[in-house]
């Protein structure tokens, strides 16, 4: 279990890139999976959480080409042509490939086991059974936890509403749909992210939004795709609020992808005040891509609540730092979701922050933050959670003395070369 130990020291400076989306990464291996022919997928994410698709995919029978680190090619399948695993699948602490390969299995006709490691069977997976047994799924799970094994049946569409804004689980219902009978409409509460919709049509499927409904009908097959997988824009956040906190810096991350149900971070950055601008958009697999630029800012504390922190809801814990350099109260409101992520992220955001001088206080569905507040460097913790890990370090770049944060082996587990690329920016780390 290795650490971080991080001292604060020049100005961060230049242009830098992040590895691939990981929400599409996965998609782009589940989806090429499922379609007929091969997808070449290149910027994919070789993170923990990607490998653990990747891995699934190959005991499914799906015949998986790794040309480099980065690029690789998937010989789909179809929709139905999935083999039975001959061991339990292990998604090891992603819940994006437990949540959207449930979905997969539920309708392919044999049954499988997924499992994960400790942190994983700790999430709750009821949000995702409970609606696919109402499209005729069979699966018996640990308590609303996995392990589940998942018995596959011919499905059902159905029309359901999302009990909270959750991409996991519509795309697991919209996977389901493409093999049931009839169509499958889901309507959710907010704007979670929509790659899978955007690639389900550009691979030809019968798929409407229509506000904040999607409706998907059955199809029989789906055509190949070879994506370009931008930057993930919830990597880039470490580094641009970074150069928004250490006096003097202008960085620049290029080829992010700006999906706005992606950006509520960015919003959020201008509205306290940040010198923030996006320049040379472009699309690529349907995705926006554009280069983002911040710069040194005097921030002050703002309110986040609603659709917005559904369109930032992995950004909490280095929205947390940043607030504790503004000037005034900013306040987490509607983010309950965040008690269901890798760890506790309030209960851990708030307990690893007072350790380094911070005023924030849990509330039940948030946090409040004071500021702004010099931070020390003192040892701390990441819980086991990659974006706590990312986030303790930023902090660490504006305490005086040096942080050390225990258990950063997870960073892998969505930004792999974290530590490269903010030292080629001129971090201590
Ligand atoms: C993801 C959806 C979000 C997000 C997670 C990735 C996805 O989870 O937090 O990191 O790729 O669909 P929820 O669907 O649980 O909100």
């Amino acid at each position: 279990m290795s650490r971080l130990t991080v001292s604060p020291g020049a100005a961060l400076r230049g242009c830098v890139t992040v590895p691939g989306d990981k929400s599409i990464s996965h998609r782009a291996l589940l989806l090429g999976a499922l379609a007929e022919g091969s997808s070449h997928i290149t910027g994919f994410l070789p993170s923990g959480d990607c490998r653990a698709t990747l891995n699934c995919l190959r005991a499914l029978g799906v015949r998986i080409q790794t040309h480099n680190a980065t690029t690789l090619t998937v010989h789909g399948r179809g929709p139905r042509g999935l083999e039975a695993p001959t061991a339990p699948l292990d998604c090891v602490r992603s819940g994006t490939t437990m949540r959207l390969l449930t979905g997969v299995l539920a309708g392919q006709p044999f049954t499988s086991t997924l499992s994960g490691d400790q942190q994983l069977l700790r999430r709750p997976m009821g949000r995702v059974i409970e609606p696919l047994r109402r499209m005729g799924a069979n699966i018996e799970d640990t308590a609303g936890h996995a392990p589940l094994t998942v018995y596959g049946q011919p499905l059902h569409g159905i029309t359901h509403e999302l009990s909270v804004a959750s991409a996991q689980v519509k795309s697991a219902l919209l996977l389901a749909g493409l093999t049931a009978e009839g169509s499958t409409s889901v309507h959710q509460p907010g704007p979670a992210r929509d790659h899978t919709e955007r690639m389900l049509a550009a691979m030809g499927a019968d798929i409407q939004t229509s506000g904040l409904t999607v409706t998907l009908h059955p199809v029989s097959r789906l055509a190949p795709l070879s994506p370009t997988i931008p930057g993930d824009v919830s990597s880039a956040a470490f580094l641009l609020v970074a150069a928004v906190l250490v006096p003097d810096s202008d960085v620049t991350v290029t080829g992010v992808g700006i999906n706005p149900t992606r950006t509520g971070l960015i919003d959020v950055l201008r509205a306290m005040g940040t010198d923030i601008s996006v320049s040379n958009q472009h699309s690529a697999c349907g995705e926006t891509v554009a280069n983002v630029t911040t710069r040194t800012s005097d921030l002050r504390g703002v309110t986040i609540e609603g659709d917005t922190v559904v369109r930032m809801i992995d950004e909490f814990p280095i929205l947390a730092v940043a607030a504790t350099q503004a000037h005034g109260t900013t306040v987490v409101r509607n983010a309950n979701e965040l008690r269901v992520k890798e760890t506790d992220r309030i209960a851990a955001v708030v307990q690893e922050l007072r350790r380094l001088g911070a005023q924030i206080e849990a509330r039940e569905d948030g946090f409040v933050v004071e500021g702004s507040t010099p931070l020390h460097g003192a040892p701390v913790d990441s819980h086991g959670d990659h974006r706590l890990a990312m986030a303790l370090a930023v902090a660490g770049l504006i305490a005086d003395g040096e942080t050390i944060i225990q258990d950063t082996d997870c960073v892998e587990d969505s930004f792999p070369g974290f530590v490269e690329r903010i030292q080629a920016i001129g971090a201590r780390v």
